[in-house]
């Protein structure tokens, strides 16, 4: 609840120990945040315990998270001052737990950077200072923490100060303050202290609210990646509810929308809410959900977009800038996964541009990341999704690699780049982007003909025996009252294909074989959005084949059925839905693929 009302939300870093609990318990105490008696309570039992009493536990008080002694996870803090209300991140400074700092980080709008002035500038203090840089969070004040343990002495914090900013420098973040303190004694966290006189600067509660909030960005293109489709089926309510929340922009009644990867349009029919009006519009910051004017299918990870503004990129290859804290290093065999908004792909690194050590900024000279490394990559995912560029949109260009379920890195994207399927996706999209939606809904027709659409591929043994499986497969089917249709190859060849050059020998022998299984594809598409249960025949099936196929009917939310006819296939290392045994008669083979469908939910009852 709380968390809804913040005003600004706030990242503390810094090296373990250097004092990031002690602060924000300060913070806490100072401005009265704490709950009535809290203080008392948590100063009795160090005095029972004959503990000296410490800032930090009032917060480990507050989470009962005592055990460790050190913060193991991203806490957060709520307090007020007079001019707004904060949300304040604690990320643990120990290096175990940097990965916190990166999701708690990328939320956050500015940063105290917390450096121990007796034990001066540490590694973590670099580095968490390059990462703040690199997630785009540029209002940093530098907090030299402990100044009683070193007599307050000016000197020492200047030359704490000298040294971080140049360091700072090199990196291109411009400190917004440097402020001396102790978080144990409170000097220069609620009021100045008679300690430091040379200081005549900001407290860090003034700093805090010199910190300019930025406003959920409203005006910016609209980016909403999708948490999910949720379908109401009570009392005749069929509503398909498009829900996520908004990164960016704004969206409006009657707006037309188009979604990435898919490149599906559609326009808004009604904005919806829980409970209460349902509003005439939805904007960055807000939870939003919607529903469309035709019913299309549509997955998590896709990313709403508005067709009057700029679209984002769609690849699965693109060049980033990032960290990476994974125990393993980061080479090119290792597969992980990304997450960028509600997308979760398959990725892997492709290339290493550039490898540099966040604490020293030098350049190495590698071709992995190894652990707290940053770098300059190009990353490869297994399937398209949508992104934008840092540059462009911050929010929706951040993304994070997961290794063996935890978060082992992250970065920024800086590039789309190209890679053997562009032409194929750019061809899908403007297709879906311009398609003709009937006023008969996929779902309608499925009912209607008590089938989901499907296709049918048959591979392996000679054309003869394909064929014959086919059409007996579609009589079969006919006859017992379902919609199939049979697609002979040969059909196509002289007809949709006609320009396309046949070489070698064989009809099917294609120069270009791609452009020829993306028109069989394309028809493919057509007969499943007719309703229809699609049969094809195929020579040779090579993965890619099935994979541009597969891609082609994607709108659909059918995958194809793929079944091997006999023993032999091109493609040993592909997996089959189905193997039929050669030998029996067409009309029992096509019986056992009639079987086979209905048991992956073709058909329906009756
Ligand atoms: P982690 O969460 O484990 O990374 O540590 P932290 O950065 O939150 O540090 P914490 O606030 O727990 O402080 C670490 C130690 O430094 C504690 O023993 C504190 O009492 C001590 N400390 C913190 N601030 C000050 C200070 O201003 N002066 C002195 N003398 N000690 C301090
Ligand atoms: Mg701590």
């Amino acid at each position: 609840m709380m968390a809804q009302q913040r005003d600004m939300s706030i990242v503390i870093v810094g090296h373990v120990d250097h004092g990031k609990s002690t602060i924000l318990g300060r913070l806490l105490a100072d401005t009265g945040s704490l709950p009535e008696g809290k203080l008392d309570q948590v100063r009795e039992r160090c005095r029972r315990n004959s503990k000296p009493f410490e800032y930090a536990f009032l917060l480990d008080a507050l989470k009962e998270e005592q055990a460790q002694g050190i913060t193991i996870d991203v806490a957060r803090c709520f307090f007020a001052t007079e001019k707004r209300k904060y949300l304040i991140i604690d990320a643990p400074g120990h290096i175990e737990f940097l990965k916190n700092m990166v999701t708690g980080a990328s939320r956050a709008e500015a940063a105290l950077l917390v450096i121990d002035a007796a034990e001066g500038i540490q590694e973590n203090s670099r580095r968490h200072g390059y990462l703040l840089s690199l997630l785009g969070i540029t209002q940093v004040a530098v907090l030299v923490n402990k100044m009683d343990l070193v007599q307050y002495d000016q000197e020492v914090f200047q030359k704490i100060r000298r040294e971080y900013t140049r360091f700072l420098e090199q990196i291109g973040v411009t400190p917004s303050a440097f402020i001396p303190v102790s978080g144990m004694e409170g000097d220069g966290v609620a009021v100045l202290s008679e300690a430091m006189p040379w200081y005549t600067g900001s407290t860090v509660l003034e700093q805090l609210d010199a910190f300019v909030s930025e406003p959920a960005p409203k005006n910016r293109p609209f980016r909403m990646p999708l948490q999910g489709v949720y379908k109401f089926t009570r009392g005749g309510d069929d509503r398909r509810i498009v829900a996520g929340s908004i990164l960016s922009g704004k969206i409006s009644l009657g707006d037309e929308v188009v979604f990435y990867p898919s490149g599906k349009k559609s326009r808004v029919k009604s904005l919806e809410r829980f409970s209460g009006e349902p509003p005439l519009a939805a904007a960055a910051g807000e939870a939003a959900g919607f529903t469309l004017e035709e019913q299309i299918f549509l997955r998590r990870g896709e990313v709403a977009t508005l067709a009057r503004e700029p679209k984002p990129s769609v690849a699965r290859r693109f060049r980033a800038s990032v960290f990476w804290l994974g125990r393993d290093p980061l080479t090119r065999k290792k597969t992980c996964f990304l997450k960028a908004g509600t997308a979760k792909v398959e990725a892997r690194l492709a290339e290493v541009l550039q490898v540099i050590d966040a604490s020293t900024l030098e350049q190495q000279n590698k071709n992995c990341l190894e652990r707290h490394d940053v770098g300059e990559c190009v990353f490869e995912t297994q399937a398209p999704f949508a992104f934008d560029l840092a540059e462009e949109m911050a929010e929706t260009s951040r993304f994070v690699l997961v290794d063996a379920f935890e978060i082992a890195g992250g970065g920024i994207i800086r590039e789309a780049l190209e890679d053997a399927d562009t032409w194929l996706r750019n061809k899908l999209l403007v297709r879906n982007r311009k398609w003709e939606h009937s006023l008969v809904s996929p779902e309608e027709r499925a009912d209607l003909y008590n089938q989901h659409p499907e296709l049918v591929i048959i591979t392996g043994a000679t054309g003869e025996e394909r064929k014959s499986v086919a059409k007996a497969l579609e009589k079969h089917l006919l006859h017992r009252g379902k919609k199939a249709y049979f697609l002979g190859m040969g059909n196509l060849l002289y007809g949709v294909d006609a320009d396309l050059k046949k070489e070698g020998n064989g009809a099917a022998a294609f120069q270009d074989r791609k452009e020829h299984m993306r028109r069989l594809g394309e028809v493919a598409h057509l007969l499943l959005d007719a309703g229809l249960i699609a049969i094809v025949t195929a020579r040779d099936l090579e993965e890619q084949d099935v994979a541009i196929l597969r891609k082609a009917i994607a709108p659909s939310e059918r995958s194809g059925i793929t079944c091997l006819l006999g023993e032999t296939s091109s493609s040993p290392n592909f997996r089959f839905d189905l193997r039929l045994e050669r030998g029996e008669q067409p009309e029992e083979l096509a019986k056992s693929l009639a079987r086979h469908l209905g048991e992956r939910g073709v058909f329906f009852a009756p």
